[in-house]
């Protein structure tokens, strides 16, 4: 059977352990692995604003916008290239992350946000997305001791917007969506991530 290239995406709070994943899943599936924010040189510097803890009169718009703007250079220079030559890419967060945060958490209207980064994807949306819900306990767990960045330090109440956001979103789109409880140990989350993604995209 001929594979054809898939760009899988993972979503989920701050903690959930999607970097782990993502990383694991890329390297045995031998796929490109990359994030937004900061997935190229361009979007690096675009994600030093929108993380850095001493701006704290961003707009909500122009949150909005500087996270479209990374995401349409880091399809243009690297989704697309990877898919275009045959590869698989994993992404830690993607255009779904805009739609959660800037959406459900900020207030902004979330299909207003979607058409926006519809065409800043060039209706390139990934083909999968594995949302990791974890217990907020813990998440607490897992983030303590760290310093935290400009999102990590908005109000519980955000965060559970962004959760609920999430859960609304898989809820509406099944066929896209597969939600993994990740507040397992990390062999046993992985092993239910695999099985999605071999189910799902047969790969
Ligand atoms: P992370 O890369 O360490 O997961 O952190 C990214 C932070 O940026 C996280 O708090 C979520 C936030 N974010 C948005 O608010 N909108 C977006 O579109 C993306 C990609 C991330």
């Amino acid at each position: 059977m001929e594979t054809t290239s898939c760009y899988i995406a993972f979503e989920g709070a701050e903690g959930c352990g999607k970097s782990t994943h993502a990383a694991r899943l890329a390297a045995e599936l031998g796929a490109v692995l990359t994030r937004e924010t900061g997935g190229t040189a361009i979007g690096a510097r675009i994600r030093a604003i929108l993380h850095d803890t001493s701006v704290t009169d961003l707009a909500d718009r122009a949150e909005a916008l500087l996270t479209a703007a990374d995401r349409a250079q880091h399809l243009q220079e690297l989704v697309r290239p990877a898919l275009a030559a045959g590869r698989h890419v994993v992404s830690d967060r993607t255009v779904y992350s805009t739609l959660a945060y800037q959406g459900y958490g900020r207030g902004l209207d979330v299909d207003e946000l979607r058409h926006i980064n519809g065409w800043a994807i060039d209706g390139q949306w990934p083909h999968l997305v594995l949302l990791l819900e974890v217990d907020p306990a813990v998440q607490a767990g897992r983030m303590h001791g760290r310093e935290l960045d400009r999102f990590e330090r908005e109000s519980d109440d955000f965060h559970q917007r962004v959760r609920d956001g999430f859960a609304r979103m898989a809820a509406d789109d099944p066929d896209h969506w597969v939600v993994v409880d990740a507040s397992a140990g990390i062999d046993e989350v992985y092993v239910a991530i695999r099985a999605a993604v071999h189910d799902r995209l047969g790969i």
